[in-house]
């Protein structure tokens, strides 16, 4: 028990836990932008109707919350020991952010990562203020359901998105997500030991894929909205 507390605290150690919690966030945007592309279909109500089933899950939710918000802070607070670390071992914060190219995996994405978190910190707490608690100028809508009063997400997203303000800022918060994860996805695996000649670009490629779609799948939410509401 106390040998692995010393490995955790070790620099590797700290590295795999980046990298696992880092991997378990990605899993949580994969879910939520499941549900929330409800919203473009023929009912958008579908978004309210999953979001009420949630929120009936009562203190489980809230102990759910809870974790993900610290794995969301701890996975914040060791990329940021991490890169200081390294910065007072290896001081090259004058070199220019550019790409080197084939074969090395240093492109602006993987040397922007701490800026790219800092900009999803910043825009997670803005948009859980905004929809979660509707703070700036929104409400909680409702909507009745079997009877029932639930609160209608879908609504006061659909309302959000038709200021185009309020659009592009989250576009310019999702493209911030498609540098993190572009290089994020990659890097996971290879802290976590995963190297191979045939496997290794394949990860990389998967990574290229998955931060455009996932990325691509959101920014979708506000232009159709917008657009095509
Ligand atoms: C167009 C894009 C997005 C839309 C329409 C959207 C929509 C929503 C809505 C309606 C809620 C409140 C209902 C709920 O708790 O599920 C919510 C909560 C939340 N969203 Fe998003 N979201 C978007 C993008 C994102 C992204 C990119 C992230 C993370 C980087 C994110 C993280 C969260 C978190 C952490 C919560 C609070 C969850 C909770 O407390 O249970 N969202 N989102």
């Amino acid at each position: 028990m106390t040998q692995r507390l010393v490995y955790f605290r070790s620099s590797v150690g700290r590295k795999m836990v980046l990298a696992l919690f880092g991997l378990g966030l990605l899993g949580y945007l994969i879910m939520h932008l499941s549900a929330n592309l409800l919203i473009l279909g023929d009912n958008p109500q579908a978004l309210d109707v999953y979001a009420h089933t949630l929120l009936s899950l009562g203190p489980l939710l809230i102990a759910i919350e809870i974790a993900l918000a610290l794995v969301f802070l701890v996975h914040i607070y060791l990329a940021v020991v991490i890169t200081l670390q390294n910065r007072s071992a290896r001081p090259d914060r004058y070199e220019r952010v550019r790409d080197a190219g084939s074969p090395s995996k240093k492109n602006f994405s993987s040397k922007t990562m701490i800026y790219s978190g800092l900009v999803i910190l910043v825009f997670v707490v803005l948009h859980v203020l905004h929809f979660k608690y509707a703070i700036f100028g929104g409400k909680e809508y409702t909507v009745m359901v079997d009877g029932e009063p639930i609160r209608a997400f879908s609504t006061l997203v659909m309302t959000s998105f038709q200021n185009p303000w309020i659009s592009l800022a989250y576009i310019v918060g999702l493209i911030w997500v498609f540098f993190h994860l572009r290089h994020g996805f990659w890097s996971a695996f290879q802290t976590l030991g995963v190297h191979h000649p045939r496997l290794t670009p394949v990860i990389y490629s998967a990574g290229i894929v998955l931060a455009v779609v996932i990325a691509a799948g959101y920014v979708s939410i506000p232009v159709i909205l917008y657009f095509g509401g």
